[in-house]
């Protein structure tokens, strides 16, 4: 499939419906557009970007919300990156890739330690996230689909460190 022609910028208020329309076509409509909305209203959100298509429309969206990280009295700047979503016409042009790059170069440069996902391992691992570095982690997931990725080199010192997700993840 070709590379689609596409800009990358912020979520704007204006953008919520049409956002909510992408979540829900490409997740098939299981409730990922809760969590957004849930993450916007208690004040989580880090970051929020979409792709736009040439014609103006939405072609992607990727938000990353506040983690709680901390060992003792240490803690981290951390972030879920969750969801990602492209529109089911616009997958596999590359899409999904760029929205996550700009993303974590972003938070990287607002000084972000650590970014944490659960997703596809073959996807994620292209952008370095590692399922091994995640067991350093008590989180309330576990397992090969969650994966952490250093934005500080060295930010988890080999340490454990205990995971709190905002409390939109854990809405029914
Ligand atoms: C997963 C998703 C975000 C990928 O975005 P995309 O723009 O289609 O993907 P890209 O064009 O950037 O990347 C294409 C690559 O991803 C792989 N890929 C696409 N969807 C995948 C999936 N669900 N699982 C694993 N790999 C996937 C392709 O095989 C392709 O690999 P290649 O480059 O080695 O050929 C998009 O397909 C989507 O929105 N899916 C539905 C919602 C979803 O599952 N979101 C992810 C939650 S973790």
């Amino acid at each position: 499939m070709s590379q689609a022609s596409h800009a990358i910028r912020e979520t704007a208020p204006h953008d919520e419906a049409a956002v909510k329309v992408l979540i829900d076509a490409a997740f098939s409509g299981s409730g990922e557009d809760e969590l957004v909305a849930g993450l916007r209203k208690d004040g989580d959100v880090v970051l929020e970007l979409i792709a736009e298509a040439t014609d103006g429309s939405i072609a992607g969206h990727i938000l990353f919300s506040r983690l709680d990280v901390r060992a003792g009295t240490r803690s981290l700047k951390a972030v879920a990156l969750a969801p990602l979503a492209v529109r089911p016409d616009f997958q596999r042009r590359g899409i999904g890739q760029a929205l996550t790059r700009t993303g974590i170069d972003r938070c990287r440069k607002a000084h972000q330690d650590l970014a944490v996902v659960l997703g596809h391992p073959d996807y994620y691992a292209r952008f370095d996230f590692s399922a091994l570095l995640a067991k350093l982690l008590e989180a309330p997931y576990a397992g090969p689909s969650f994966m952490a990725l250093e934005l500080r080199p060295g930010a988890l010192d080999g340490r454990k460190w205990k995971v709190i997700y905002p409390r939109a993840f854990s809405r029914p």
